[in-house]
């Protein structure tokens, strides 16, 4: 049952500015940037989860409304707005209103870069204590560091400057160790460069990378921090982009599932996301999707073509089969749902079984609204049964194939709610 632990970067007094106000035009849409999602959550709330509880000021601009109103369910982020885009040591100066007086460490990350790992955002920070540096910058050494600012580095191997691409000499392009956007800053020494930031570049924004200069003329401590993992740092500006950042969280999160005791039988058809757990000896078989918040428990069979919605909690030794559609639905132990069903916005119970094609009918189009079905413990609907919820089936209750069930089933009942068969002797004419 691994799953990255929502937690705080353990270190007093931090807090966090994430960078979100670009509209990202190469993604050709409508739609924030950082609202475009990976799993079903927005790039930014993969970014808020590495952040845990900490405070945190999110610079929107482009979309804000949007943006603001995906905040709201985040008590302790709070959104500055940068009305025009004039650069990224423009958006820092923005979000610095709401840290006046701050004495502590600042983390700033981008809204666009939602593989980091809380982890990693705590080992950079303990680096930049242990090293006592005012400023420390993560980095990556890419192959092809093309369009990434580059990290220049002093003798005694601090960092000395970052050059954006396009601001770069052809030797400073050769440099391979690229600037990842993420910083920490002791806030009450190197605050005071926002004041000094120019926009006399290539690009006329305002920098934030030009504090690394400006706190190196001032004899301060610059460190540069380089990632394991390049791919925590992967950027989204395409939609491109964004599928390669999908497909690399689902490999992590395959990984870390086998690591624990799982069988995924054919990663390269199987999508989970990050945020379901499964327990032990579960096997997952061919080309089933799991999306969204969800727990599974040990010794489970899901799959082959199971599709799994969110918001489902599956007990041990549970079968979950071909063809089936699951959504919001808690399902206790031994229960069978083996083939082309949907069950959604229900409860089942343990010993169950659902048969072939049972379909809860949880929509009512007209009102708009949905409906709890329950099914107790050793029930059994049998092959194409329409149970229109709110409905109940009791202990033991049966509901006959082809039946659909309006009324509750009292336990150890039968529920028969179809035609009755008749029969046409001689109906075909020689
Ligand atoms: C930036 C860095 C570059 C680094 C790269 C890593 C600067 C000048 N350059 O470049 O060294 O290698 O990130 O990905 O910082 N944003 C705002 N307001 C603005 C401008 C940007 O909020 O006015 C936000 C964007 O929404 C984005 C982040 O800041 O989330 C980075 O901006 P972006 O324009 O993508 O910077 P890069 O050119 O990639
Ligand atoms: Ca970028």
């Amino acid at each position: 049952m691994l799953k990255e632990p929502k937690r705080e970067v353990k270190s007093a007094g931090i807090k966090y500015v994430i960078l979100a106000a670009g509209k990202g035009t190469r993604m050709k849409s409508e739609l924030p940037k950082v609202l475009h999602e990976i799993f079903s959550k927005p790039l930014l709330g993969w970014v808020l989860d590495a952040v845990g509880n900490s405070e945190s000021i999110v610079v929107v601009g482009y979309g804000a409304k949007k943006v603001e109103e995906y905040l709201e369910s985040f008590p302790n982020s709070s959104p500055v707005v940068q009305k025009d885009q004039l650069g990224t040591g423009h958006a820092l100066k923005c979000a610095s209103k709401n840290l006046k007086d701050f004495k502590g460490k600042v983390l700033i990350l981008c809204g666009d870069t939602p593989i980091i790992k809380a982890s990693t955002l705590e080992k950079f920070v303990k680096n930049h204590d242990e090293h006592k540096a005012s400023l420390s910058v993560m980095s990556a050494v890419f192959e092809d560091p093309t369009g990434y600012g580059r990290i220049i580095r002093s003798e005694d191997g601090g960092v000395k400057e970052i050059v954006e691409e396009k601001d770069a000499t052809d030797e400073q392009r050769q440099v391979k160790e690229i600037n990842a956007g993420i910083y920490c800053f002791n806030w009450e020494e190197v605050s005071p460069a926002l004041r000094a930031l120019k926009n006399n570049n290539s690009q006329g924004e305002y920098y934030l990378t030009d504090i690394v200069s400006w706190a190196v003329a001032k004899g301060l401590k610059t460190q540069g921090f380089v990632i394991e993992d390049k791919s925590e740092i992967f950027g989204i500006n395409s939609r491109r982009h964004l599928a390669i950042a999908t497909d690399i969280m689902r490999k992590n999160k395959l990984v870390e599932l086998m690591d624990s005791g799982v069988t995924i039988v054919q990663p390269s058809t199987t999508s989970i996301s990050p945020d379901t757990q499964i327990g032990e000896d579960t096997i997952i078989y061919p080309n089933t999707f799991i999306n969204g918040e969800n727990t599974i428990g040990r010794d489970c069979k899901i799959g082959p073509f199971a599709h799994i919605r969110g918001r489902c909690e599956i007990a041990e030794n549970v079968k979950i089969g071909n063809f089936v559609e699951l959504k919001n639905v808690r399902v206790s132990k031994n229960t069978n749902i083996s083939h082309l069903s949907y069950v959604g916005d229900a409860q089942v119970g343990q010993d169950v079984n659902i048969g072939a094609g049972t379909i809860t009918a949880n929509y009512n189009s007209i009102t708009k609204t949905k409906s709890e079905t329950i099914i107790e413990d050793g029930a059994s609907t049998g092959s194409n049964a329409v149970l229109v919820a709110p409905v109940k089936l009791g202990k033991k209750a049966f509901v006959a194939a082809g039946s659909v069930v309006t009324k509750d089933v009292g336990q150890k009942s039968l529920a028969v709610a179809r035609g009755v068969q008749k029969n046409i002797v001689d109906w075909v004419k020689d």
